[in-house]
């Protein structure tokens, strides 16, 4: 089949909005087209799709909207939160790949309480990352038949081809690695959605493990409401304006915005304590050398500053427009948008490799 535009579009199903970007080019990338649509509560939970023919017709309005024909075209497309887990494991050797889904069957089965055969599976082999020894890292995931299934029918239903289905955490490494090369030593992307927040360790730039946290920016207007006794829009408002209000945020807003960090902190503390506890590291490896953040709730007033206190590192936001041509796009816009595009941006550097139909 001839494709007359090989870029993919990138399509990030947040629970509380979908992301569509398209970026042009092999090495020197540039947008073609950014955009975001919110999308009603409950639509998308945990990662899994309510109601896909609801979502395919928000995907088409979305394209509708940035100038995209969709008809032929392949969408890039991640699948995350709980819906989905993924394993890193240590074969002795590259052969034993064949036994690799022997290796994860029982733990993938006990998570999801299902059968193998209820399950989708895939893995990639690290070869770059070889061990000296012959030892071979293999990354795999899984996730229940009928969550991709939804997925599929979601992007099928708005006209869109599916070209690619990654897992949303493989897709945040993949932009930090893009955009910032192989970073050194132990590092942990904090990814603020609404509902949760997701942690993805990398060291030296490869996958290692990841675990959502069940806050989100959601929880700070949920928790602003319930102590000012006020409506979600009007503690939304305050959330987001605290951010600009350059020293004008009341006291009590304060104390809640110090109190749901903390609880944030927490998680990613017990999180951490918990990475160290299961994996055997190089003895080199105590502590996390960088913390890179990102999602929309990442903005929300003294996270990253209370991060870096509690773990005593700088806090980087992830940049993931750094290296991307802004097009036809104002470059201030495109930077002010970056904290809800890291998903999209590493799906959307994906290349397409079959047709999955
Ligand atoms: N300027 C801002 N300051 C603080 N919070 C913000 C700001 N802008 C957006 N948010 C919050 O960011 C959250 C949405 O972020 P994002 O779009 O990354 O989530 P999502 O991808 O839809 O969710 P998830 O990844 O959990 O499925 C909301 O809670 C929203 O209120
Ligand atoms: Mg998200």
């Amino acid at each position: 089949m001839l494709l007359t535009n090989r870029n993919m579009i990138a399509i990030d199903l947040g629970s509380s909005s979908i992301k569509m970007l398209e970026l042009s080019g092999s090495r020197e990338k540039k947008i073609v087209a950014l955009g975001l649509k919110t999308i009603p509560e409950g639509l998308i939970v945990g990662g899994g799709i309510e109601n896909p023919t609801e979502v395919g017709q928000i995907i088409s309005a979305l394209a509708k909207q940035l100038g995209i024909r969709l008809k032929g075209r392949r969408a890039a497309i991640s699948i995350g939160g709980t819906s989905v887990i993924i394993r890193r494991l240590l074969l002795d050797d590259a052969s034993d790949i064949v036994n690799v889904d022997d290796l994860v069957k029982s733990d993938f089965e006990q998570q999801f309480q299902l059968g193998i055969e209820d399950l989708c599976t895939n893995f990639y082999l690290d070869s770059e990352n070889q061990y000296p020894d012959g030892k071979m890292p293999v990354v795999t995931a899984a996730t229940k038949q009928v969550t991709v299934q939804k997925h599929i029918a979601a992007i099928k239903s708005s006209g869109l081809k599916i070209g690619l289905i990654d897992c949303s955490a493989l897709a945040l490494v993949n932009v930090l690695e893009y955009t910032y090369g192989k970073v050194p030593g132990l590092s942990v992307i904090i990814s603020v959605g609404a509902q949760s927040t997701q942690l993805v360790f990398t060291l030296f730039g490869q996958y290692y493990y990841n675990r959502d946290i069940p806050y989100g920016g959601n929880h700070y207007t949920e928790e602003i409401a319930r102590l000012l006794k006020i409506d979600k829009a009007k503690a939304d408002s305050l959330k987001i304006s605290a951010n600009s209000s350059q020293g004008e945020t009341p006291a009590e807003l304060i104390k809640i915005f110090s109190e749901v960090n903390a609880q944030v902190i927490f998680e990613i503390a017990g999180t951490i304590d918990f990475f160290f506890s299961a994996n055997e590291l190089p003895a080199e490896i105590t502590k996390v050398q960088s913390f890179f953040i990102t999602g929309g709730g990442s903005h929300v007033l003294g996270l990253d500053a209370a991060i870096a206190t509690k773990f005593g590192v700088s806090v980087s936001i992830l940049a993931p427009f750094h290296k991307v041509d802004s097009g036809k796009f104002e470059m201030d816009y495109v930077l002010s948008q970056g904290h809800f595009y890291a998903n999209a941006v590493g799906l959307a550097l994906r290349k397409f490799e079959d047709d999955l139909e």
